[in-house]
Order: structure tokens, then sequence, then C-alpha cells
């Protein structure tokens, strides 16, 4: 695989309040973001010039920040604007937008109210998560041996970059035993997302999709709920168990980065990409860019 290294890139990257070229948008290595983990991102899509629930993104950007104590010095609406900057900028409308905040090198050490928050703005283009080819015939997937900790032991719902090492370690372990993605179990034992989407199990033309009580509650899994709803499937907001998701007759994932894919198979569990998965991965393709989806 070519890798093109991100910083290395043409282009504009907005930081703290500047536009600057992106080979220029560095910090210092002391910085408690890196060694603390003090770190929040969004990942956005743009179609065909507009971001697919932008003012969304940033409440929970600024929600991420809030969590985690951090205060982010600029407004929801600087942050918004600032979004369309850099694209354009860039000259992109169809790209993936990171805005991340981070403590900066002020303070050191566990504590760190004195360090400042600082705020970039990236994008990107990232047409697929997943190759065409894997989309059309789903995911495999693999249980991770790490779990979805309790609320009262993470910051669950913030966006947190620190949160994802137990997703990129899950990542890597179903990478290097050849499947695409890891299923990741909560603390009580429920399957409930994947390592960046959300899950959805359909039987007998119900969708049934986890309470996002210990886990990030996606954009795109709240919009597909009400996608669904509109198309007249009904929706079940409830636990899955292994046993249902294994005798399920469809599965697929949501998120901004992976848009709708169909899951292939779970650890020994084969599925068909079937037609409640396509009908409604087309109609979310179609209302993501402002097209009748009905
Ligand atoms: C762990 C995790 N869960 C779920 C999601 C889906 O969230 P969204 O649909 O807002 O992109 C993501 C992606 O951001 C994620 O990283």
């Amino acid at each position: 695989m070519t890798l093109i290294p991100f910083d290395d890139r043409d282009g504009f990257i907005w930081f703290d309040g500047e536009m600057v070229p992106w080979r220029e948008a560095k910090i210092h290595v002391i910085n408690h973001g890196l060694h603390y983990g003090s770190s929040i991102f969004e990942g956005e899509r743009c179609y065909n010039g507009k971001i697919f629930k932008s003012l969304e993104h940033t409440a929970r950007l600024f929600n991420s920040a809030e969590i985690l104590g951090m205060s982010i010095p600029f407004t929801p609406d600087e942050i918004t604007a600032a979004k369309d900057a850099v694209l354009k900028a860039n000259n992109l409308t169809d790209a993936y937008v990171r805005p991340v905040a981070w403590r900066g090198s002020e303070q050191m050490g566990i504590g760190a109210q004195l360090a400042k928050t600082h705020v970039a703005i990236a994008a990107w283009q990232w047409p697929s998560y997943f190759s065409e080819e894997l989309r059309e015939k789903g995911i495999a997937m693999i249980t991770s041996p790490w779990k979805k900790p309790r609320p009262d032991t993470a910051p669950c719902h913030a966006k947190a970059a620190g949160l994802y090492m137990i997703n990129t370690i899950s990542k890597h372990f179903a990478e290097n035993q050849g499947y695409n993605d890891a299923l990741m179990f909560d603390y009580r034992g429920y399957p409930v997302e994947a390592t960046g989407a959300n899950l959805f199990r359909i039987k007998n033309k119900i969708l049934r999709t986890p309470e996002p009580d210990c886990f990030l509650n996606g954009l795109t899994r709240q919009t597909v709920i009400e996608l669904a709803r509109e198309l007249g499937y009904t929706v079940e907001i409830d636990h899955i168990t292994e046993e249902d998701l294994y005798a399920a007759d469809e599965v697929f994932l949501t998120g901004t980065a992976t848009e709708l894919t169909a899951v292939g198979k779970i650890n020994q569990t084969q599925y068909v990409v079937g037609p409640v998965t396509r009908h409604l991965r087309e109609s979310y393709s179609k209302l993501v860019r402002g097209q009748a989806y009905k």
C-alpha cells in the first residue's frame, strides 16, 4: 500500500483562527493532548459542497470539550464557518472534515487547567472507508478481546482521542487475523458497535440497535433510525444479544466515515447483503446529497 503521509501534503489547515499551509500546521512534542490524551475531535463529510449535519457535529465537538473540561476559545458559529473556509481553501466539495481540539504545552502534568485549548481543522478526500468491493460483499468482523467500559469508567459520550486506544488495538487485532473490523462488546456482554461505527441488526424486516448508554451516539445512527422509520420500518432501540446477532437476517454499520456498510460475516456466521440494507444504503446516500429518497 502506498501511503501519503498526512504531514506532507499540499493544501491548507485552519489552525487557531488562521489558515496555514498544510505542512506548517505543527505543534511541540511536549503538549498535554499527546501525553495525557486531552484531545477531542470530529469526523464529518461534505457532499456536493455541503457538510452533512455540520451544526450537529459542531455541537458534539463542544459537548466533548465540556465533558473533558476543555474550553474551546471560539464560538460554535466560528468553528462552523471555519469548516466551510477549510473546504473552500482546499477546493474540496466532497471530502472528509476533521476538527480537533487539544490542551497545549503551557502546563504539563495530570492537572493542566492552565493549558490553553487549541483547535485545528483539516479536510481531505476520503471516498470510502472500506473498498467498493468489500462494501458489496459485506465486511468481515471478529469479536474484540477488549470491552467498551462502563459509563462511570470512561467519558463514553465524548468523541475523545484517548478512548480510541481501545478501538485501535481492537482494529489491529481484527486486521492481523484477516478480518476488516472488530466487533466491540460492552462491559455487560452485549455487542454494541464496531471500532468506528454503530451497529444495527435486521430480523424479519425489523431493525434493532442498542441504546447508546456506554458508547458514542453516532449522528449517522440517529439519521438512519429516523430515515428507516420514515421509510416504514420498525426500529427497536434495545440490547442486541450475541445469539440475536447470529440469528439476524442482515447486519450493517453506520458512521460518518463508513456511511452505511453491510456486514457479511461475524466470526463464523455469514450474512447476505440483503434488501433492507440495500434500500437504506441507497436512501442514505441520496439523503446526504440532498436528493429525494422516498
Ligand atoms: C467509536 C465510534 N462509534 C460510532 C461512530 C459513528 O458516529 P457518527 O455517525 O457520528 O460518525 C464513530 C464515528 O465517528 C465512532 O468512532
